[in-house]
């Protein structure tokens, strides 16, 4: 797949089956985060890749209300980092750490598209909760989760699934228009 064509396939599906999850699969969409750009070369992400039965349950008590369809996660990817793992630039009055990972993550979210399976990042979560279940330490920031698992192909969607997200399954979400958000060679108030 090309990428502009990657990029346009990428949804956040919620009704998804089980997939198998294997170590070479993690390694090599691994290998790609670790390709980001990141200021400073500092490479402040930090993963961890869930994919044990008994572990994944676990973390099924840390989602949020209306979020009980990522139950069916094959592998749920908790993205983290700390502040001081990346460049604070006090001079322009920002940490690039979120912004970093964010970047890898974006890369691992195109590649596991590209090989048919569905990555969905949520926030829907309880950062405290995660932490000490899967043992990260307090000063650590829970940026995300991803949610992986292959798209399902039933008909019929779960009864919990709420109007917006079955809409969603259906239709990518709407999309402000260019001119909300695009600048040409000098901001204009747009507001
Ligand atoms: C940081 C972040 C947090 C999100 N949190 C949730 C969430 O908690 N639950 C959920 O169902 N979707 C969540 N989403 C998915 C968005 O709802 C989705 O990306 C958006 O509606 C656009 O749909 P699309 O990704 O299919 O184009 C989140 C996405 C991002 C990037």
């Amino acid at each position: 797949m090309q990428l502009e064509e990657l990029i346009r396939n990428r949804r956040s599906y919620r009704a998804l089956e089980p997939t198998e999850i294997t170590k070479e699969l993690i390694e090599e969409t691994a290998k790609l985060a670790q390709l980001a750009p990141s200021c400073f070369n500092n490479q402040p992400w930090r993963y961890i890749f869930v994919y044990e039965r008994e572990t994944l349950t676990e973390l099924h008590r840390a989602l949020s209300k209306g979020n009980e369809w990522a139950k069916a996660a094959s592998m749920i990817i908790v993205v983290f980092s700390r502040k001081d793992f990346d460049c604070d630039l006090k001079k322009n009055d920002i940490r690039y750490y979120q912004f970093d990972t964010g970047m890898a993550t974006a890369f691992m979210i195109l590649r596991l598209t590209e090989l048919g399976l569905v990555a969905h990042p949520i926030a829907g979560f309880s950062a405290d909760e995660t932490k000490t279940i899967l043992g990260i330490p307090e000063d650590m920031k829970v940026i995300t989760w991803v949610i992986v698992g292959k798209k399902s192909e039933a008909e019929t969607l779960p009864d919990f699934f709420r109007d917006h997200q079955k809409k969603s399954e259906k239709e990518r979400p709407a999309r402000k228009e260019l001119e909300e958000f695009v600048f040409f060679n000098k901001y204009t108030n747009t507001t």
